[in-house]
């Protein structure tokens, strides 16, 4: 596990979110306002890309067919199906987001 920093934090305006590439991989950061989640830019339906989704408390509704994804957990909420996206932890320090990222994930990546 390391952590890899991505963006800051004046790039994610409130409750929007951003895509960044880590290796081949997109990771979608979303700036709920008192916190900056992570996960996949992929939805789990049809891979559209979570980042332009619309964030609703803490979920993202995916812009293509409406699926609402946990920013915390990754798993869909709506519909009911039994699937999840990857979600990493954030880190903010001094303006500067990080994303702690797993050597799996970059073999993944890679
Ligand atoms: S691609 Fe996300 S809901 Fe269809």
């Amino acid at each position: 596990m390391k952590w890899i920093r991505v963006t800051t934090t004046e790039n994610i305006p409130l409750r929007e979110g951003r895509s960044v590439r880590i290796g081949d991989e997109e990771i979608a950061i979303f700036n709920l306002g008192d916190r900056y989640m992570a996960v996949d830019n992929s939805c789990p339906h049809r891979g559209g890309p979570l980042c332009d989704g619309i964030v609703s408390g803490d979920t993202v509704v995916c812009p293509l067919h409406g699926w609402k994804i946990s920013l915390e957990t990754g798993e869909v909420v709506k519909p009911d199906v039994c699937v999840k996206v990857g979600t990493y932890p954030v880190s903010v320090e001094d303006g500067v987001i990080s994303v702690q990222y797993s050597k799996r994930d970059e073999e993944k990546a890679a």
